[in-house]
């Protein structure tokens, strides 16, 4: 039900709202389909893709893409990640859409784990999870939303950005709590859960273990491969995982790309003494400690 939910205003230049749901802020665009994302029909051969925005999303989705399609790079490159691999909550392709594609069907969301569908607990699907560093995620969020897109109603500076991050006051946020959820899950036989850190640092036995995740059989000849063409660099110049589309709608800016850097530990050529310090405190006092450990705060 939607008794949970609350308007949150805060004020930065321009009025800005976000939803408060379930201990969760969310954009505009969510609040109208919370029954509908509920009581969504969940398959058990569904493979979905879940982290917090900006954690390399994009990469495991183009890494599971071509898994699940015999390696195919031709037909990847050829149709938007958003058809092939759909964004669940948003409003394209939207909910409908999904319920009737075909199966195995491939889902991103960047919902928490709790407030995925309640099907998700009874059927099971497959379900890889990235964790990110929240300092790198934070100054990725903040390129993506203010100069990739231009709809978002925020004047603010990078530093109330980045405050705003760690008062919880960021869409899909609180992270540590986001991030916390998946962490419990780990265990389970249906959950992945993987660091952006890790992909960077060897891709190749990353790839693998989705691989051996997803139960399909590998050769590193393939793996090469997939690591090849998901490479950065590739990947920047591939305008199916580009959002490329967006700029079409007239949502994101002709001037910036999606593929912005790609690197681990950028954070530290952007955020102050101040916002590091707050969000190594809210690493360390928030998350459980064998998660904390895991992060790479390199
Ligand atoms: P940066 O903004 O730090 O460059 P998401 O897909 O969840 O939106 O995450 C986007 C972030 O992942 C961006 O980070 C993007 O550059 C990075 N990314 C996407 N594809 C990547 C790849 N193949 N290798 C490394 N980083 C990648």
């Amino acid at each position: 039900g939607v008794e949970d939910l609350q308007l949150e205003e805060y004020s930065f230049g321009r009025r800005s709202w976000l939803y408060k749901y379930r201990g969760f802020v969310f954009p505009n665009m969510f609040f109208h389909q919370i029954r509908d994302i509920h009581t969504f029909d969940v398959r058990e051969d569904d493979i979905w893709v879940v982290t917090y925005p900006k954690s390399g999303t994009t990469w495991v989705q183009e890494i599971v893409y071509l898994l699940m399609n015999d390696l195919d790079t031709e037909k990847a490159s050829r149709t938007n990640i958003s058809l092939r691999f759909p964004y669940f909550e948003f409003m394209e392709p939207g909910l409908k859409t999904i319920a009737e594609m075909p199966s195995p069907r491939l889902i991103k969301s960047h919902l928490p784990l709790s407030i995925l569908p309640n099907q998700i607990k009874s059927k099971k699907p497959k379900m890889i999870y990235i964790v990110r560093n929240p300092k790198d995620v934070v100054v990725s969020y903040y390129s993506f939303a203010m100069k990739f897109l231009n709809v978002v109603p925020f004047n603010g500076s990078f530093e109330d950005y980045c405050q705003l991050f760690v008062s919880d006051k960021v869409d899909y946020g609180p992270w540590w709590k986001h991030v916390s959820e998946a962490w419990q899950r780990k265990d389970d036989d249906n959950v992945l859960v993987l660091f952006y850190e890790d992909l960077h640092l060897d891709t190749h036995k990353q790839v693998k273990e989705i691989a051996n995740f997803l139960g399909k059989s590998v050769t590193d000849k393939e793996v090469d491969v997939i690591v090849k063409y998901c490479s950065f660099e590739n990947m920047k110049l591939n305008n199916s995982v580009n959002y490329e589309w967006m700029k079409d709608a007239g949502v994101a800016n002709k001037k910036v790309q999606f593929m912005r850097q790609g690197k681990v530990g950028d954070w530290k050529n952007y955020l102050s003494a101040d916002i590091t310090k707050q969000l190594d405190e809210m690493m360390a006092t928030k998350l459980p400690p064998d998660l904390f450990e895991r992060i790479t705060d390199s």
